[in-house]
């Protein structure tokens, strides 16, 4: 029994984890629900990559949900803000997220194929709109560029 309970223990401890790392705001209100939502891009954009180059397509769809997800309340935000420039990023990006869901859903996906896609979309969408919005680096910390941002 106890053993029992330290294995459900740890097992809620991981799920708890899991979702803290993973989860995003369905809807941007402050800057902190901006970084959380990049932070959520940053680890679903990366275990895409890792699926894909493992051949785990079934996994790397989950990710691409996650991202659509993410792209779709970044889309909203950015209506309401007025800024066409993003919101056309943004949107193509959601294009981009269809094709390789649609390439990952085949009977056999072309792996090839699909990383390429996946490098594609993290240079023309996140890539893209950091070079238009963002600044900083690893080290000093991300923050949007002087006078764009909307907080
Ligand atoms: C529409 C614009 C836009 C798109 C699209 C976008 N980002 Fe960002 N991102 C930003 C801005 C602006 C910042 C700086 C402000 C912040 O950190 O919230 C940022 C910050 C970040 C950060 C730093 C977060 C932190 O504070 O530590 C990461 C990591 C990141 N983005 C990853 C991604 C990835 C991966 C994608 C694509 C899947 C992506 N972003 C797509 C605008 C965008």
């Amino acid at each position: 029994m106890r053993r029992f309970t330290i294995c459900l223990t740890a097992a809620s401890i991981a799920l708890a984890a899991a979702v803290a790392v993973a989860q995003a705001p369905a809807k941007i209100a402050t800057l902190q629900d901006h970084a959380a939502l990049m932070k959520s891009n940053a680890q679903a954009n990366g275990a895409l990559n890792k699926t894909l180059g493992s051949g785990a397509f079934a996994d790397a769809r989950m990710q691409v949900t996650t991202l659509r997800q993410n792209l779709t309340t970044l889309q909203t935000f950015w209506m309401e803000q007025k800024n066409a420039d993003a919101v056309k990023v943004v949107k193509e990006g959601l294009g981009r997220l269809d094709a390789l869901d649609k390439m990952l859903g085949a009977p056999a996906p072309d792996q090839m194929a699909a990383q390429a896609a996946a490098k594609e979309f993290g240079g023309n969408t996140c890539g893209a709109c950091h070079k238009m919005l963002r600044e900083g680096d690893a080290q000093t910390g991300f923050r949007f560029q002087a006078g764009k941002s909307p907080f």
